[in-house]
């Protein structure tokens, strides 16, 4: 087990490359055995979650070569429509398979997902589109058992705007027969990026980043070479470490608009912020005024992933947060261990109410899930003293490299192996 050795309370200076968005290499990964030709995705993270998706793409039966950042997918051999229960276990987005691997086998089998432990993970919303679609289900001994002789278009309203939910019914019908509505469609940017990477295969595909979303059934998709959009929750990540620490950071490779409402945010407690094309500058440190109320929405509201690591920083700003997870129904397994470190908070059902204090200490930490672990990382590399951070398996899921990192900006943090 590997942990981080953390000395705190120095501001950070200098770049930041932002990594290609996990939440977006993930469907496009699915995306990928929708062709029997070539798929190269560039800029790719080598993350666990990644790592575990193309394991599962080698158990279907594609060829897959990871060269540093490139990533090829050949599915031209692929036979297998099991996905196997031990990866789907390990990863949540395993779910967004179903629907590529019935829209290129006409079935599909695979257990029901696992992921970061941060709520039910409901996939009834998954299952209902997919049967709107003319799949037949049937689950049974906690496998998920899907088939179809033909994926027919449908009008489907989601219940709520669900990310992955909405993914999966566009890779499930983009090769089906007619027309497919997505109406309630998540309107995340990865939404738009998976649009992208189809269309450029050859789909028919409009609406991405509203609520609706039309899919025209097309014959055939064709390989593709791609690079997706940056990772908004990892540049989100950044920017709060500064607020912590102090200092000046310059997160380059990312899209402004997709984290807007961090911004405002990190603006109203007046850190210094200026945007110029794919850089964010950002000035933190000095005064941090109240948050006041942080409220997670579906984009574009305040996105839950930078729920924790907000909550870090709210830890240290003036006067009380009232901070609200709309999205999970335990996404707070980081607030034990924030309070071990000084900070005032309390937890009632989906609210967290925290009293700000001048400076947190350092401790001996453990992350539980992949936002958190990150959250308590910024609050010890802020923190006076010393810290570690145990079961750095959450955070290796979702961040390349973020020990070096945040070394590189002038962070005492190294990871060793005991
Ligand atoms: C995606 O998860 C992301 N994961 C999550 O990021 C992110 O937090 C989430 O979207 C919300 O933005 C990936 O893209 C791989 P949802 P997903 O379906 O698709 C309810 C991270 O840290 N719901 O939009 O699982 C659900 O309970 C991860 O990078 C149903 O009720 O999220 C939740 O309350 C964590 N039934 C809400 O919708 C369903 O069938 C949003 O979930 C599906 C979801």
């Amino acid at each position: 087990m590997d942990k981080f050795i953390i000395e705190g309370g120095r501001p950070l200076y200098g770049e930041v490359e932002i990594q290609a968005a996990k939440n977006a290499v993930l469907p496009l990964l699915a995306a990928s055995i929708l062709t029997d030709e070539r798929v190269i995705i560039h800029r790719c993270p080598r993350i666990r979650d990644v790592l575990n998706m193309i394991q599962i793409l080698n158990e279907l039966g594609c060829r897959t070569s990871f060269e540093r950042e490139t990533l090829v997918i050949d599915s031209a051999d692929a036979a297998n429509h099991e996905i196997p229960s031990a990866l789907a276990k390990e990863l949540r987005s395993s779910i967004f398979m179903l629907g590529s691997v019935i829209a290129r086998f006409g079935k599909a089998r695979i257990a029901y997902p696992g992921g970061c432990d941060i709520g039910l993970r409901p996939v009834d919303l998954h299952l209902k589109g997919l049967k709107s679609l003319h799949v037949r289900i049937e689950e049974e001994g906690g496998y998920i058992n899907c088939a179809c002789d033909r994926l027919n278009g449908a009008d489907i309203l989601l219940d709520c705007p669900s990310v992955g939910a909405t993914e999966n019914i566009i890779l499930a019908s983009v090769k089906g027969e007619g027309t497919t509505v997505v109406r309630n469609a998540a309107k995340e940017p990865e939404i738009c990026d998976l649009q992208n990477f189809l269309n450029k295969m050859g789909a028919k595909i409009s609406g991405g980043g509203t609520s609706t979303i039309r899919i025209e059934g097309v014959k055939r998709l064709h390989g593709v070479e791609y690079t997706p959009m940056p990772d908004r929750i990892e540049a989100g990540t950044f920017l709060i470490a500064a607020a912590m620490c102090g200092g000046e950071l310059e997160i380059k490779g990312v899209f402004a608009d997709n984290i807007a409402a961090l911004l405002h945010k990190l603006r109203e407690i007046s850190c210094k912020i200026t945007v110029k094309n794919d850089k964010i500058y950002i000035k933190g440190g000095g005064v941090r005024k109240s948050l006041r109320m942080i409220e997670t929405m579906p984009y574009p509201g305040f996105p839950t992933d930078l729920q924790a690591p907000i909550t870090a920083l709210a830890c240290i700003c003036e006067g009380a947060t009232v901070i609200v997870e709309n999205l999970f129904e335990t996404r707070f397994k980081h607030v034990p261990e924030l309070i071990r470190m000084g900070a005032d908070i309390t937890v009632r059902g989906r609210a967290a109410f925290v009293r700000g204090v001048p400076v947190l200490h350092g401790a001996d930490l453990v992350a539980g899930d992949l936002r958190g672990g990150a959250a308590l990382t910024l609050a010890a590399v802020s923190a006076e003293g010393k810290s570690t951070v145990t079961d750095l398996s959450h955070i290796d899921r979702g961040y390349s490299g973020f020990e070096y990192k945040l070394a590189g900006v002038g962070a005492k943090i190294r990871r060793i192996r005991v």
